[in-house]
C-alpha cells in the first residue's frame, strides 16, 4: 500500500486544493488519503457505497467523498466545526446572491462603525490578538452575517470569516496554539482580505456546481449511538481520531468559538466543548471524575479484560514516575479515560459499518513520562474484541520523541499509523 506515506498525516496538500483550502485546520488529514482509499477499494463501481466518518475535523473525508460523487456521514463533536463543515459541502452559490449580501454586509460595516462599543462588544482574548480597528471591523461583519436569513448563506459567509481570522492576527492563532513568540507585521486590511476570501470561496464552488450533495454531517458525539445513521448503513469508515495527549481541540479553535459566542472562558470551553468529545488531553476532566471501582465494572473493562488489566499496569508505572517528578498533570487517568472513550467509538463504528466492510484511522503513539503506550495496536485489539475479525497496522512515520514538553523528554521513538480493521 504504498499510498500510505508520511504526507497523507498532514494537512499540507488540503492548502493546495479547492474547497479543501477553505478553513485552515492544522489536525487535518490529506484529502489525498481518502482519495486513494476511495479508488483503491473502488468505491465509485460499488453499489451502495457510503462512508463513515466519526471525527469529521474539518471535514476532509466528507468533501472528498463529494468531490468523487460519494455517500457519506460524518459526525463532529464541535459546533464550531460542524459550522466550518456544513459551509464545506454547500456548492450551490450564485453570483446574485453573493453580490447583493456582499453589499449588504459592506453597507451595514460603514453604518455600524460608529454605534459600536469597542469596550463592551468585543472579547478580552480576540483584543490581545487584534487591532482595534481590525476587531470592530470583524465584529461588525459577523453582526451584519449572523442577521442574515438564509442559512446557507449565512455559513458561506461565517466560513469566510473564519478564514480572515486566521489571516489578520497579530500573533498567528493555528500553530495548533496562539503562539504569543511570533508577532506578524502588516496583517492587512480586514474586509479586503474577508472580500478576496469569500470570492475565492464562492470561484471554488462553482467548479462543483453540478456535483450532487452526497455527504452529511451530524453535530454528535462519537462515543454515543447516533440515532440518524442506521446499523449497517456504511461499507467504509475513514478517520482520524483525537491522538492521547496530543491536541486540546478546545483551545485550537477557541479564537473562534469566543469570537462567535459558542464560549466565553475555560468553564465553558470546558462544558461546551472538550466534554462533547474524546477525552483527549488532561484538561477534559477532574482528577475526582475518575473512580477505581466503577472503572472495573464498565463495558469497557469487563468487554476488555486483559487489556484493561494491563493498561492499570501501565497507568501505575506512570503514576509512580509523575509522583518521582512531581508531576501535575494525571496522564495515568488520561490514559484510562481515552480507551474507554476510544472503545465506546470502535463500538459505534461497528455498529455503523457492515460485514465485510473495513475501518482506516490514523492514529499516533504515546509515550506518557516515558512510559510508551502502543496505542495503535491497543486499539486495535480491543476491535477485535467488540468484533472486527483481524487488523493490520501500517507505519507512515516517525513523530520525534518528546513528549509534549521538554520537560518530559524521553528518547523513545513514536510512530504516527494507519490502523485497518477488517
Ligand atoms: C484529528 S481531528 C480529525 C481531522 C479530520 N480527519 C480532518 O481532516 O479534518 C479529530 C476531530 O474529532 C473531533 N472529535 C473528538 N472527539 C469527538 C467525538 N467524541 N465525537 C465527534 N467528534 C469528535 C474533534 O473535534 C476534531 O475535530
Amino acid at each position: 500500500m504504498n499510498f500510505l506515506h508520511a504526507d497523507i498525516g498532514s494537512a499540507k496538500d488540503n492548502f493546495k486544493s479547492p474547497v479543501h483550502n477553505w478553513y485552515k485546520f492544522t489536525a487535518g488529514f490529506s484529502h489525498k488519503f481518502v482519495d486513494e482509499i476511495i479508488t483503491k477499494e473502488n468505491l465509485k463501481n460499488r453499489k451502495n457505497s457510503q462512508i463513515f466518518d466519526p471525527f469529521a475535523g474539518c471535514g476532509t473525508t466528507l468533501v472528498s467523498s463529494q468531490k468523487a460523487g460519494i455517500n457519506a456521514v460524518g459526525n463532529e463533536g464541535q459546533e464550531f466545526m460542524y459550522d466550518v463543515i456544513r459551509a464545506k459541502l454547500n456548492w450551490k452559490i450564485t453570483d446574485n446572491e453573493f453580490e447583493e449580501i456582499l453589499t449588504y454586509i459592506s453597507q451595514y460595516l460603514v453604518k455600524g462603525y460608529k454605534k459600536f462599543d469597542f469596550k463592551t462588544d468585543t472579547h478580552e482574548l480576540l483584543k490581545s490578538l487584534y487591532e482595534k480597528k481590525t476587531l470592530i471591523t470583524l465584529y461588525l461583519i459577523r453582526n451584519a452575517i449572523l442577521s442574515l436569513s438564509s442559512n446557507k448563506y449565512k455559513l458561506f459567509f461565517k466560513l469566510a470569516l473564519s478564514q480572515t481570522l486566521h489571516k489578520v492576527c497579530i500573533h498567528p492563532i493555528a500553530v495548533p496554539y496562539i503562539s504569543r513568540n511570533k508577532t506578524l507585521e502588516n496583517t492587512g486590511d480586514p474586509w479586503q482580505i474577508f472580500e478576496v476570501s469569500a470570492r475565492k470561496m464562492l470561484s471554488d464552488a462553482k467548479l462543483y456546481t453540478k456535483n450532487k450533495k452526497t455527504s452529511k454531517i451530524h453535530l454528535h458525539d462519537s462515543r454515543f449511538l447516533n440515532k440518524s445513521i442506521e446499523d449497517d448503513e456504511c461499507n467504509l469508515c475513514i478517520t482520524s481520531p483525537p491522538y492521547l495527549n496530543n491536541l486540546d481541540y478546545g483551545e485550537v479553535s477557541k479564537v473562534h468559538t469566543h469570537f462567535f459566542e459558542i464560549t466565553d472562558n475555560w468553564n465553558d470551553i470546558t462544558t461546551k466543548v472538550r466534554k462533547k468529545l474524546v477525552t483527549g488531553s488532561t484538561t477534559h476532566y477532574n482528577q475526582s471524575d475518575f473512580n477505581l471501582e466503577n472503572f472495573s465494572k464498565s463495558d469497557f473493562f469487563l468487554d476488555n479484560k486483559n487489556i484493561g488489566e494491563s493498561l492499570l499496569r501501565t497507568t501505575a508505572s506512570i503514576k509512580t514516575i509523575s509522583k518521582e517528578r512531581l508531576g501535575k498533570k494525571s496522564f495515568d487517568l488520561l490514559t484510562l479515560f481515552y480507551f474507554q472513550d476510544m472503545y465506546h467509538v470502535l463500538k459505534e463504528i461497528r455498529r455503523v459499518v457492515r460485514s465485510r466492510g473495513k475501518a482506516y484511522l490514523i492514529l499516533g503513539d504515546s509515550a506518557p513520562y516515558g512510559v510508551y503506550v502502543p496505542t495503535t495496536d491497543i486499539l486495535g485489539q480491543i476491535s477485535k474484541n467488540i468484533g472486527f475479525k483481524d487488523y493490520e497496522i501500517h507505519k507512515i512515520r516517525a513523530r520525534g520523541t518528546k513528549w509534549k514538553t521538554l520537560k518530559y523528554r524521553h528518547s523513545l521513538e513514536l510512530t504516527e499509523n494507519v490502523l485497518i480493521l477488517k
